[in-house]
């Protein structure tokens, strides 16, 4: 339990699969601090795992969205007014890319592979903010999403998702520009490796995994709580003057050269 309470505040966090998923142990760490949420998931299949894991919870909001469509999105939030009539904090944690396109040649990418991961990956943040800010008049609130050091420089094997993510980095910047006014702050957190199923499917995952570790300045990998912590403050008022930003939460990988 952390000294951040954010008791009087409504979320709705998008993207658990299992209890693997960074976004549960985002929603974990919300929950702990008193912030009445909704869990989204993305289709039926997922729901038994997302009843089980929240089963102890005494009011939650379950919602299945699938953001590949913006009616979907659409009506999640429309579904969280009645629930909630205002949002303080929305956690986007998704991405899709076909698993063919996360290994080999970055330069055999089909089209389609692209559009798709283009679409799930980035694009879904765009709508999901888009549903969520006038919900979150006029106080404001808080969005944040993952990302990953792909964006910035190569990871092989991580492929169109490094295309994705540094989308997802630039409509960080441009949503935070754009919502500014209306005090909806918009933040990234740049994740080391977790292992959860989107990852392990990352041809090189291990690999990738061992380097940071061995390379990191604080010679290991990060734990999940590391990103919910970041997460909480992000979320929190701790972060009010904070938007349009990624920070790394990744044992300082990224300022090393080799
Ligand atoms: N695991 C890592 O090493 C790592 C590192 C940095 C960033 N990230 C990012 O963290 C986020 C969460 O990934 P994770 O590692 O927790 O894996 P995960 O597989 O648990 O989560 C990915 C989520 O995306 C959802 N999703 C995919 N397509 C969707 C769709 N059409 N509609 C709605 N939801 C959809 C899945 O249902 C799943 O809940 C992703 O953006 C990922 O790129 C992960």
């Amino acid at each position: 339990m952390y000294k951040i309470d954010l008791s009087n505040r409504t979320g709705v966090v998008f993207g658990v699969a299992n209890q693997r998923s960074i976004a549960w142990a985002i929603a974990q760490t919300l929950h702990q601090a008193g912030a009445k949420l909704a869990i989204a998931y993305q289709n039926e299949r997922l729901k038994e795992n997302v009843e089980k894991l929240v089963k102890d919870w005494d009011d939650v909001t379950l919602l299945e969205c699938d953001v590949s469509d913006d009616a979907n999105v659409e009506a999640a939030f429309g579904k969280l007014k009645d629930k909630f009539g205002r949002l303080d904090i929305v956690v986007h944690s998704i991405a899709f890319a076909n698993r063919e396109d996360l290994g080999g040649r970055f330069v055999d990418t089909p089209r389609e592979g692209f559009r798709l991961a283009l679409d799930i990956s980035a694009y879904s943040l765009i709508s999901v903010a888009r549903y969520a800010a006038p919900l979150m008049a006029p106080e404001g609130g808080a969005i944040i999403t993952m990302t990953f050091q792909a964006a910035e420089r190569v990871f092989p094997g991580y492929n169109v998702m490094g295309t994705a993510k540094a989308a997802l980095e630039n409509e960080v910047q441009q949503l935070a520009s754009d919502l500014g006014k209306e005090n909806v702050r918009v933040n990234a957190i740049s994740a080391g490796p977790v292992d959860t199923l989107s990852s392990r499917v990352i041809s090189g995952y291990s690999k990738m995994k061992g380097a940071h570790s061995d390379r990191a300045p604080m010679q290991r990998n990060i734990t999940v709580e590391e990103v919910a912590k970041t997460a909480l403050y992000l979320c929190s008022d701790m972060s009010s003057g904070v938007t349009g930003e990624v920070i790394h939460v990744d044992t300082g990988y990224h300022v090393m050269g080799i």
